[in-house]
């Protein structure tokens, strides 16, 4: 690198107030120089002056007053139209599914991503495997295509991307699954200066998984999708094994409705559960996170008893293309958190943080919705379709998962009129794992029951 490229970066870094981040230049290897480099070429820093007028600024939660979304609830024959209308749109191949995998899963712990995480209760199957076994049994059960996008980041892209190819795409064709990947953000500390983590890296992370809207279009997948003749996008996260992927009920009411965005919501467990809930504000939709509710509108109740602000999002969403393509042109607000990032100091040293010391900045999906004219909030039963992985022990972990997949499937069983052995408080005794592709359902497995099936120890063999 030649000294006018040196100065060329000085310039730049010192135009923002970053001059400190090459103040270890002249220590560094050739490979270092360039890596630096290629970070502060890449840099968007008119984003950067937007985080540091957020934190400038300290964004006060917007106090307009907020009313309970309308939910929907359909009714059996709602339910049954809807259906019709999803499976149809899935056959037709107009369905595509997108899958948000990009981020660091810090509380989690695992290394790696963390769709690879083993996580069936017999075979140990991956969230990724169960994921795409389920696109798989739709394809089957369909007998159509269905075009699958995962968002990684530069972070785990290419980890991803091995464990597919080791994996044989686990069934699915290759040529339906398209990775892309989302931006990168840097931390500030609370002077608004970028944050180095050695002394020839900037320290950068997934800019949230808000950052699928301008990921879409900057790699090309919005046109990849109108290649394919999709209209209807299915959207989850990679931590939720129960996921119903491209629920024909969902996909039927967004449609028949025509909404732009919809979302799935199920009634919070209690006022304190930190779920986001939905809400309308000034006449659009919205949905105000958990610690921007007060704790009067937390606990404030209906004259039936219920909660006022009943209902949260767990981020399964249905968007149409064309509010896809509008919302990857707009700009999301930008979210602050403080966390610990370990940093290099003035001296060289990295050091280790025991109090949040940077700022790290993310973009929410949720954040589109009070673009959206049309939105449907459709109720579904928690402990069908919802039990996230994000710790690595206690709520929220591979434990409490691995128990609500096995009671789901001993739902299904007994439903199918098998009787799953289960202790004095309802939970089965015995492990259970239901392959997708053997069966999507209680339907699917009641026409699969076979009077041959029993229990070897603790496991059911079917
Ligand atoms: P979380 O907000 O739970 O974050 O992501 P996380 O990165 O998985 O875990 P923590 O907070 O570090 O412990 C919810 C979903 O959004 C995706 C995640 O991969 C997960 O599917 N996501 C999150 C992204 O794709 N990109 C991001 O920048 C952030």
């Amino acid at each position: 690198m030649c000294g006018a490229d040196v100065n060329r970066l000085r310039e730049i870094t010192a135009r923002h107030g970053q001059e400190h981040v090459l103040r270890f230049w002249d220590e560094l290897s050739e490979n270092q120089r360039r890596t630096l480099a290629e970070q502060i070429a890449s840099m968007d820093w008119t984003a950067l002056e937007k985080m540091k007028s957020v934190l400038k600024n300290k964004a006060a939660a917007p106090t307009d007053a907020i009313a309970p979304a309308p939910v929907e609830n359909p009714s059996e024959s709602e339910t049954t139209t809807a259906r019709n209308e999803g499976e149809t749109a899935i056959r037709k191949g107009q369905v595509g599914v997108i899958l948000v995998a990009g981020g660091q899963g810090s509380r989690l712990g695992f290394e790696g991503p963390k769709g690879c995480l083993p996580l069936a209760p017999i075979t140990g199957a991956t969230l990724f495997s169960i994921h795409c076994r389920k696109i798989l049994a739709l394809e089957r059960k369909y007998g159509s295509k269905i075009p699958f996008y995962i968002m990684t980041s530069p972070s785990n892209d290419a980890t991803t991307k091995t464990f597919f190819d080791q994996n044989s795409f686990f069934g699915l064709d290759p040529s339906r699954v398209m990775f892309f990947m989302q931006g990168m953000w840097p931390a500030l500390d609370e002077h608004g200066r970028l944050i180095l983590e050695d002394k020839g890296r900037l320290f950068m992370g997934p800019d949230g998984h808000g950052g699928i809207l301008a990921a879409l279009r900057k790699n090309g997948m919005l046109e990849d999708m109108t290649r394919r003749c999709l209209t209807t996008l299915f959207y989850f996260q990679v931590d939720n094994p129960l996921v119903e992927i491209a629920d024909p009920v969902f996909i039927g009411l967004h449609r028949l409705k025509g909404a732009d965005m919809s979302v799935k919501v199920c009634a919070k467990r209690d006022p304190d559960e930190g779920l986001g809930v939905v809400v309308l504000r000034n006449g659009r939709h919205a949905i105000v996170e958990y610690t921007e509710l007060t704790k009067e509108q937390k606990h404030e109740r209906l004259p039936d008893g219920r909660l006022k602000f009943l209902y949260g999002s767990v981020a399964i969403h249905v968007f149409s293309l064309d509010f896809l393509r509008a919302e990857s042109e707009r700009e999301l607000p930008v979210h602050v958190a403080h966390k610990k990032v370990p940093f290099c100091n003035a001296d060289g040293k990295i050091v280790k943080p025991d109090k949040p010391n940077a700022f790290k900045f993310e973009k929410f999906i949720f954040d589109a919705l009070p673009d959206a004219k049309v939105v449907v909030n459709y109720v579904f039963k928690r402990e069908d379709e919802f039990s996230p992985v994000k710790n690595s022990s206690g709520a929220d972990s591979p434990a409490t998962a691995q128990a609500d997949m096995i009671a789901k499937f001993a739902r299904w069983l007994n439903a199918a009129g098998w009787k799953v052995p289960s202790d004095a408080n309802g939970k089965p005794k015995v492990k259970i794992e239901i392959d997708p592709c053997f069966a999507l359902g209680p339907e699917d497995l009641k026409r699969k029951l076979s009077p041959s099936w029993k229990i070897d120890g603790d496991v059911l063999l079917a």
